[in-house]
């Protein structure tokens, strides 16, 4: 049975630096590279947590509200903040900075589903997160509700049973 683990044991941050490969005409970092950098951060957070290899099963919607430019350093921090079975929710932040200017600014979070999966890449159980700080107890305590509608959109669950989600949503 694998044991508990504390939410900031698998906590990962990756920088990256906007090259002109990452970027598209008007020298902004391209969104699928993003997606690409946050996939490997989140990833790394949940190998920690688990010690299997993990595959990705979703990510919830993620907004581009404003350009991340070349050059500019991108980090990541990476938290599993629920396990199930054997899939994990990771959270991830994402910052953008011109260190020449000294402007850090957030730009991104998103949720992350990964399956932790054996060598046949059949899904095996992971270790329960322990949250401890008020922000990794609250998004533990809302990770069900979101586990419930990324279910429900996949077709994997009935509505009326994602209880907690339409308790939230009062219908
Ligand atoms: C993810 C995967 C391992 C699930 O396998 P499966 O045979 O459907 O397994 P199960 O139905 O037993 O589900 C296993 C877990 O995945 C979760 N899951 C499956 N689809 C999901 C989805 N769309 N969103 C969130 N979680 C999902 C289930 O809720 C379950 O979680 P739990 O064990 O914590 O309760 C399988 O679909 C797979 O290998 N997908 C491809 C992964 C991949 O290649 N990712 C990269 C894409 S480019």
């Amino acid at each position: 049975m694998p044991q508990p683990k504390f939410a900031r044991e698998s906590t990962t941050v990756m920088t990256e630096m906007v090259l002109p490969n990452d970027t598209n005409t008007l020298n902004n970092l391209m969104g699928g590279r993003l997606l690409h950098f946050m996939d490997i951060a989140a990833a790394i957070a949940a190998q920690k947590h688990s010690n299997r290899i993990v595959v990705t099963a979703s990510v919830d919607n993620v907004s581009f509200a404003q350009p991340i430019r070349l050059g500019n350093i991108v980090t990541m921090q990476a938290q599993v903040t629920r396990s199930f079975n054997s899939s994990m929710e990771v959270f991830i932040d994402v910052w953008a900075e011109d260190i020449p200017a000294g402007i850090r600014v957030s730009t991104n979070s998103a949720f992350y589903t990964f399956v932790a999966v054996d060598q046949s890449g059949r899904p095996i159980e992971v270790p329960a997160v322990v949250p401890e700080t008020d922000d990794e107890k609250d998004r533990y305590k809302s990770a069900l509700r979101r586990r419930q509608l990324r279910l429900v959109l996949a077709g994997r669950m009935n509505p009326a049973d994602a209880t907690e989600l339409r308790e939230f949503l009062m219908v």
